[in-house]
């Protein structure tokens, strides 16, 4: 993947593999690296600017978008992996969580900065590892 030159945001890019990837496109020449994190505070990574984003929250992500017209490239990166037998009394609500957060979470952010990516001359998107989507545009 290129990334010379490209507007990069990362979702939970706080800490874990989302700070790597952060860290992985400075390193790489992106022009702009957006660290988003639902903290913003928790940001520490110097070279990126943080945006406040929940991924769960339509405000967030709309402000976002706006704010980051310039993006180029979206990943996807946050995520949640909760622990539980499907037969435990809130599994249901387990599974709802996880999916809001690692489905419709990256499917909200991909529909709210696919308008910006084509603005920007068609950019892509990347999800979180352990999800098969990604998309060019
Ligand atoms: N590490 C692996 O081997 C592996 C393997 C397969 C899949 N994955 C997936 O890849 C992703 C990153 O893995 P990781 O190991 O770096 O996980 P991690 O250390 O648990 O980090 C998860 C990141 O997602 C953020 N996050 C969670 N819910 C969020 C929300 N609603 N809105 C915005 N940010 C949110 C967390 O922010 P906070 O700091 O605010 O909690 C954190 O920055 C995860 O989705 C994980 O499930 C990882």
């Amino acid at each position: 993947m290129r990334l010379e030159n490209a507007v990069v945001l990362i979702t939970g890019a706080n800490r874990g593999l989302g700070l790597a990837f952060a860290k992985e496109a400075l390193a790489r020449g992106a022009r702009k690296v957006y660290a988003a994190a639902r903290n913003p505070a928790s940001v520490t990574l110097e070279g990126v600017v943080a945006v406040k984003l929940d991924v769960n929250n339509p405000e967030d992500i709309a402000r976002v978008a706006r704010d980051c017209a310039d993006v180029t490239l979206l990943i996807n990166n946050a995520g949640i992996a909760e622990q539980g037998s499907f037969l435990a009394d809130d599994a249901e609500a387990m599974l709802r969580r996880q999916l809001e957060t690692n489905l419709f979470g990256p499917l909200r952010l991909a529909r709210s900065f696919a308008p910006v990516l084509a603005n920007n001359g068609g950019g892509g998107t990347k999800d979180r590892p352990g999800t098969c989507r990604s998309a060019h545009l």
